[in-house]
């Protein structure tokens, strides 16, 4: 068994395997510009966020009733499951599928019926996270949290997500008050390209408790101090950002010299359908690549319990954490 670990920067829609997609197209009666599976796998060489936007987009057309919601959810935690997630906090894309005419409760319930049974069924905790979509209006933002109010109660926390650059954290000024004042947590995707002053941006103006990637934190020190200093934790995909070509290499991540600075780091999967890797092939990715030892793993595997929204149930972390430190990698 891998060692326990969270999983705190995934995106449900990007757990779509090809497979899957084509399922669903068939059901739903959507026709897709590719012949199989075979040959949509092919499209999956990137050249940088946008090019894997667009496809990522393309495919969501075929997700359309409460049931594919929820057996896109189940198919994911079976597997994270497999990868030692014991607890996993997962965003979704609502606008992505109210502005093609799924209604946002179609989307939530859906979901939410495969995270109701995940810790009987395979021992994953879970919480959602509804993530803006940063290349569309504050206004559409600001509507998407108005029609998700009655359904908050299945909602931890919001974020941002989608095409970064010329999409500052501060267009969402508003909508991230709002967010707070409902008492929901807040986190953003920033520093994926975009630059190290929408990593500010995203902790002085939006009130973020993490920052999601945070890849290019490194290029300012004086945001390094600070994000140590206050203990923010960082949610990195390291295989996503060579899949999405941030970075041309893993062996050339700065995950190593992030730990040795004292950052605290997290390794996620961010999109695994389309990256080539769940979480824990991720960990085994920058145990080759970086030469991480088993101490290095546990101790990213201990901070992915310590990022997680877990206040509310401290007896649980506390749980966890244990798991972590008795994990024994044979
Ligand atoms: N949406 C899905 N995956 C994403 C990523 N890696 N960055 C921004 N938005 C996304
Ligand atoms: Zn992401």
């Amino acid at each position: 068994m891998p060692i326990p670990k969270a999983e705190l920067h995934l995106h449900i829609e990007g757990t779509l395997e090809p497979e899957h997609a084509f399922a669903l197209a068939r059901r739903n009666g959507v026709v897709l510009p590719y012949a199989d599976s075979a040959e949509l796998r092919k499209a999956y060489l990137f050249d940088d966020l946008q090019s894997f936007l667009d496809l990522y987009y393309e495919l969501i057309a075929v997700l359309r009733t409460e049931r594919d919601f929820t057996e896109l959810a189940d198919a994911y935690l079976a597997r994270a499951a497999e990868q030692g997630v014991r607890h996993a906090e997962i965003f979704f894309d609502p606008q992505a599928h109210t502005g093609r005419g799924i209604p946002i409760g179609t989307v939530i319930e859906g979901l939410a019926r495969a995270l109701d049974s995940a810790e009987e069924k395979y021992g994953v905790s879970t919480q959602l996270i509804m993530c803006f979509l940063r290349d569309e209006s504050a206004e559409s933002a600001t509507s998407t949290l108005d029609a998700a109010r009655p359904y908050l109660h299945r909602i931890a926390g919001v974020g941002l997500d989608s095409a970064e650059a010329g999409h500052p954290p501060s267009k969402f000024h508003e909508v991230y008050e709002s967010a707070a004042a409902l008492g929901l947590r807040r986190v953003a995707h920033a520093g994926e390209e975009g630059p190290p002053a929408y990593i500010w941006q995203a902790l002085d103006v939006l009130g973020v408790e993490r920052i999601d990637h945070g890849l290019r934190s490194m290029e300012d020190p004086e945001l390094v101090e600070r994000l140590v200093r206050d203990r923010v934790p960082l949610t990195l995909c390291p295989v996503s950002n060579v899949r999405l070509r941030a970075i041309d290499t893993l062996e050339e991540h700065p995950l190593r010299s992030m730990m040795e600075a004292g950052l605290l780091v997290t390794v996620n999967s961010d999109d695994p359908a389309y990256f080539g890797g769940y979480v824990g092939e991720t960990f085994y990715a920058v145990h080759e690549a970086l030469g991480l030892g088993n101490e290095e793993l546990r101790a990213l595997a201990r901070n992915s319990f310590l990022a997680a929204f877990l206040d509310h149930d401290e007896e649980r972390r506390a749980r966890y954490l244990a798991e972590v430190e008795a994990y024994d990698f044979g």
